[in-house]
C-alpha cells in the first residue's frame, strides 16, 4: 500500500462562469516529487491555492487529508502550521529588505519577545547554505536576481521546517543553469524526507526528476503516471487529449532583401542599475524575417528590444534606429508603436498588462484610434475585435470581459500577445511569447508566428528557451553583456554554436 502523505479527494472549486475544479482527485506520496501538469487554465494553480488555504474552507467542496488526517485549512498560516509552504509565481518577498530578514518574516526567532539578530543571521546562513545561495544574508532581496530569489523562498520554507514544499512553475523565469540547479535542490531535499509538489509546463524538467505526474484537464483529473510510465509523448497527450508530433510547425522561408529595422552602434545606459547595457549594437531585420536574439538571462537582449521601442525611461541612448530606411527618434512607446513596431514584454505584469481591466480593454489599448469615432470607444467594434483574438489565439475565459487578474498565466501571456498584434505593426517583437504556456498553446503561438511571416510582418524573437529560437528563427544574433557577440545563419544555429558565443 502506498503510503500517502496527501489525499485530495472529489475537490470542486467554482468561480463566476468557470468550474476551475470539477471533483479533482489528486494524491501524492511521501518522500516523493510529484509534478502536476496540464493546459494553461486547467486548474493546477487553483487547486494549489485550495490545498494551502489560499482559497479556505468553504470556498470549495470535498476533503483533504494530510497523513490519513482530515484537515481544514482557514488561512495560509493554517496550512504552514501543518508543515505546507507554497512558493506561488509571484514571489512573496519584500524587496526592500534583507535576505535574513525575509526568511524569518512573521515567524522571528525571538528571546524574551525581543527579535534574537545574531541568531536570526546565524540561522538564516545556515538555510542559504542548505539551498547553496552563495549571497550575504545581509543583502537586501531587490538585489538578488530572479533565480536567487527563489532560492531564498525556499530556504524561507525551509526554516519553517517545511514537510511538503509547492513551486508553482518556480523555472518560468529561470535560465538553464538556475534551472537545473533547482532541480537538482529539490532532489537533495528529497534524500532529506521533503515531499515536493511542482508545477510546470517543461516537460523535459518532469521527465527528469519526477517519481509520478497528475493531469489535468478542464479542471478534471486525467491520469496519475508513476516513474516507469512516465514520458513526454504520453504527457502530452493525457493533456491536450490528442497526440502533437511536430512541435514547431514548417514555414516556408520567407524572407526578402528589403531591410525593415536596422540599428547602428546602437548604445543605451540604463541609470536605474547605472550600467551600459546595450553596447555598440548594429542589427538588421529583413521583411518576412525572423530573427531571433539568444542569450543568457541578463545579456541584455530586452534592454536591446526596449531601446527599440522606445521605452527610454532612466535610459540615456545614442546611436541610429533605421525603420524602413528611416531614421526615427522615439521617446516614447506610442510613437514606435504609429511607426509600426510593437513590443511584447516578457514582464506581462508590470509592463503589458492592466490587471485589473479587463480583457477587451487590455486589448484596445494599443489600437484606440482604430476603435474610437469622434473621440469616444465605439464599444461594439471593441467586442468584436477582442473576441476575434479570444478565438483565434484560444484565449480561455469566461467572457471578453473578464478581469485579467483572474485569468490563469498563460491565459494572461495570450492576452499580451493580443494586444501586440491588435496594434497591426508590421514589426513585432516578441520578448519570451510562450512563458508560461503549455505545449498546446505553444504550437498555436508558432503557427500564428508563421502566418503573420506569411503575411509579410517581421519579427524578433527573445526566448530563453533555445530548441524554440533555433527552430523558429531564420537568423539569430547573440548577445552577451550588452554585446553582440555573434550572428548565424540558420545553417549555423546550432545549441553549441549560439552556447560558445553567449559566454563570451
Ligand atoms: N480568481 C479567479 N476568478 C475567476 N476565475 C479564476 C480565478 N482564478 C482562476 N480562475 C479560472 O479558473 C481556471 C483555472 O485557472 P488556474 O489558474 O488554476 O489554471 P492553471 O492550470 O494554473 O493555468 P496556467 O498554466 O495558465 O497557470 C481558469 O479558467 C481561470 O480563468
Ligand atoms: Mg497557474
Amino acid at each position: 500500500m502506498a503510503n500517502y502523505i496527501l489525499e485530495m479527494h472529489n475537490i470542486t472549486k467554482t468561480f463566476p462562469g468557470v468550474k476551475a475544479l470539477d471533483n479533482v482527485n489528486f494524491k501524492v506520496e511521501e518522500g516523493e516529487i510529484h509534478f502536476l501538469v496540464g493546459e494553461n487554465g486547467a486548474g493546477k494553480s487553483t487547486l494549489m491555492k485550495v490545498l494551502s488555504g489560499i482559497y479556505p474552507t468553504g470556498d470549495y467542496t470535498g476533503q483533504i487529508k494530510l497523513k490519513g488526517e482530515v484537515v481544514d485549512f482557514r488561512k495560509i498560516s493554517d496550512s504552514e502550521n501543518a508543515g505546507l509552504a507554497i512558493i506561488n509565481q509571484e514571489l512573496a518577498l519584500v524587496p526592500e529588505m534583507t535576505v535574513f530578514e525575509n526568511i524569518y518574516l512573521a515567524h522571528e526567532i525571538k528571546k524574551r519577545n525581543i527579535i534574537n539578530w545574531n541568531q536570526t543571521i546565524h540561522m538564516a546562513d545556515k538555510q542559504l547554505k542548505r539551498v547553496k545561495l552563495n549571497v550575504n544574508p545581509g543583502n537586501k532581496v531587490k538585489d538578488l536576481n530572479i533565480g536567487q530569489q527563489q532560492l531564498v523562498e525556499i530556504a524561507k520554507a525551509l526554516s519553517k521546517n517545511v514537510q511538503i514544499l509547492i513551486l508553482d512553475e518556480p523555472t518560468a523565469a529561470l535560465n538553464e543553469n538556475d534551472s537545473e540547479n533547482l532541480l537538482n535542490l529539490l532532489v537533495e531535499l528529497k534524500k532529506e524526507g521533503v515531499t515536493c509538489i511542482m508545477i510546470s509546463h517543461k516537460l523535459k524538467e518532469v521527465t527528469a526528476i519526477a517519481d509520478s505526474v497528475t493531469v489535468l484537464r478542464d479542471g478534471l483529473t486525467i491520469s496519475t503516471l508513476r516513474k516507469n510510465e512516465i514520458n513526454e509523448i504520453k504527457i502530452i497527450k493525457d493533456m491536450v487529449g490528442r497526440s502533437i508530433d511536430n512541435i514547431f510547425p514548417e514555414r516556408k522561408p520567407q524572407v526578402e532583401d528589403e531591410i525593415v529595422l536596422e540599428t547602428k552602434n546602437l548604445n543605451a545606459y540604463n541609470f536605474a542599475v547605472s550600467k551600459q547595457v546595450v553596447k555598440n549594437a548594429s542589427i538588421k531585420l529583413k521583411k518576412g524575417e525572423v530573427v531571433g536574439l539568444a542569450g543568457l538571462m541578463g545579456a541584455g537582449r530586452s534592454e536591446l528590444a526596449l531601446s527599440i521601442f522606445g521605452n527610454p525611461k532612466n535610459y540615456d541612448m545614442d546611436g541610429d534606429v533605421f525603420v524602413h530606411g528611416k531614421k526615427v527618434h522615439f521617446n516614447h512607446p506610442s510613437q514606435a508603436l504609429k511607426a509600426g513596431i510593437a513590443y511584447v514584454s516578457e514582464d506581462r505584469k508590470n509592463e503589458g498588462l492592466i490587471l485589473k481591466q479587463d480583457v477587451k480593454q487590455n486589448i484596445s489599448l494599443t489600437n484606440l484610434k482604430l476603435l474610437a469615432k469622434n473621440g469616444v470607444i465605439d464599444k461594439n467594434k471593441e467586442i468584436v475585435y477582442a473576441e476575434k483574438y479570444r478565438k483565434e489565439i484560444n484565449i480561455k475565459t469566461p467572457s471578453i470581459e473578464q478581469t485579467v487578474e483572474n485569468l490563469s498565466g498563460g491565459n494572461q501571456q495570450k492576452v499580451s500577445i493580443s494586444k501586440g498584434l491588435f496594434a497591426n505593426p508590421d514589426i513585432l517583437i516578441l520578448d519570451e511569447p510562450t512563458r508560461g504556456i503549455d505545449v498546446g498553446a505553444k504550437y498555436e503561438i508558432y503557427t500564428l508566428i508563421n502566418q503573420l511571416i506569411d503575411h509579410g510582418m517581421s519579427i524578433i524573437m527573445i526566448s530563453s528557451e533555445l530548441p524554440e529560437l533555433l527552430a523558429m528563427s531564420d537568423r539569430l544574433y547573440v548577445v552577451a553583456e550588452g554585446k553582440i557577440t555573434g550572428e548565424l545563419s540558420k545553417a549555423d544555429a546550432t545549441q553549441e554554436n549560439v552556447m560558445k558565443l553567449a559566454t563570451v
